[in-house]
């Protein structure tokens, strides 16, 4: 396997899209930020679109969609809120897999996104072309692919899962006798495999976010904090994941903590998370895992560079001009949906929360 060769330079490409990005849009002044969310406001109802924002987009966006009637949550959430909802128009802020997964769902619908450039390094690390070659090389196995992948990537899965749903899903199909192939994300791949015990070969991906979370120092917060837990999403690396008390999706951990007995909880997720968290439990410490090392300046910034692409000035300009619309190909679309449904059904019937309240 040689993806090692082609994310860099994905990657790199995509670091100068982000520079692109954020260059034309400084620290927006107070009557500025006040103006657009006006205008985007009158421009949701004018157009029927509602807006629906992942938990690790800027806290005024998120706001936002609170206030006119839109959505925020984990990307499994927020693929159905999507499909309930009957607004012509779906903005979705995050980043692309989670607007292709609201255009597979929602074909009927227009999908829009503040940027197209909003990648994942997980989508990026796993080329359709590459991925299908791993998956031909061991054709007795289920292909199940986390949701942070293409539309292409996902047409060629038997099962798509989230961080929601996937230890459940792996079970289903293990108690099917059936030995499993899993991409991208190597992290999230081998806490499964260690928690069910499943066959499973795993694509090399990782999350660029979580993948920076240092367990020496995370060592040290928990000495300093005697009485915190941890809660960790599991694309943190190993090291991380056995350190926490819990491990799941942004929905996961903000539900945790609310019934957690704790007064200060440790999270191991982007920090765009504590904008909910702290509405959640505002009576709580919160502490952001460590990203840095002891010779790093930054003792956490845990924030996804893509999601952050996403800002008020670009969305209002997506909306007044109607671009930046999501298209994906009927085909490959509906090849995607078959395992989207299988997974979304799945979850309906295991009582896995969907587009409930966090
Ligand atoms: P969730 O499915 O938990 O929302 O995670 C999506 C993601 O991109 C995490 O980095
Ligand atoms: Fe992808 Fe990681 Fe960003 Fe989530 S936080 S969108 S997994 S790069």
């Amino acid at each position: 396997m040689s993806i090692a060769k082609t994310i860099p330079q994905q990657l790199q490409t995509n670091i100068d899209n982000i520079i692109n990005d954020i260059i034309p849009n400084p620290w927006l002044t107070k009557i500025e930020r006040v103006s657009y969310t006006n205008k985007i406001r009158d421009l949701l109802q004018q157009r029927d679109a509602v807006l629906i924002a992942h938990y690790y987009v800027n806290d005024e966006l998120q706001a936002l969609a609170d206030k006119t009637g839109g959505y925020v949550s984990d990307s499994l959430d927020m693929a159905n809120f999507g499909v309930q909802h009957d607004a012509k128009i779906l903005v979705i802020c995050g980043v692309r897999f989670m607007g292709e997964t609201a255009k597979i769902l929602s074909p009927e619908k227009t999908v829009i996104m503040p940027t197209l450039n909003a990648e994942c390094s997980l989508d990026l690390g796993c080329p359709i072309d590459e991925f299908s070659r791993f998956c031909n090389e061991y054709p007795d196995r289920e292909v199940v692919v986390y949701a942070n992948t293409s539309v292409e990537v996902k047409a060629i899965a038997d099962w798509i899962v989230t961080s929601s749903n996937a230890i459940q899903i792996i079970e289903n199909i293990m108690a099917q006798g059936k030995k499993i192939i899993w991409g991208p994300d190597r992290h999230l791949g081998r806490y499964i495999k260690n928690k069910t015990g499943a066959d499973m070969i795993l694509w090399q991906g990782h999350c660029v976010v979580h993948d920076e979370f240092k367990s020496h120092e995370l060592e040290q917060l928990m000495k300093k904090y005697p009485d915190a837990e941890v809660l960790a999403h599991p694309e943190s690396p190993e090291a991380i994941i056995s350190r926490a008390d819990f491990v799941g999706s942004t929905k996961q951990i903000i539900n945790v903590g609310k019934s957690s007995p704790a007064n200060t909880l440790i999270i191991a997720t982007d920090q765009g998370l504590f904008y909910k968290m702290s509405q959640a439990v505002p009576e709580k410490l919160l502490i952001p895992a460590p990203t840095g090392g002891k010779s790093a300046t930054c003792k956490s910034c845990a924030h996804c560079p893509w999601m952050a692409m996403n800002t008020l000035s670009n969305l209002y300009e997506t909306l007044r001009d109607m671009t930046n619309i999501i298209e994906v190909n009927e085909r490959t679309r509906q090849q995607a949906l078959l395992p989207l449904n299988r997974m979304i059904n799945f979850s309906y019937e295991q009582g896995i929360s969907i587009a409930g309240d966090a």
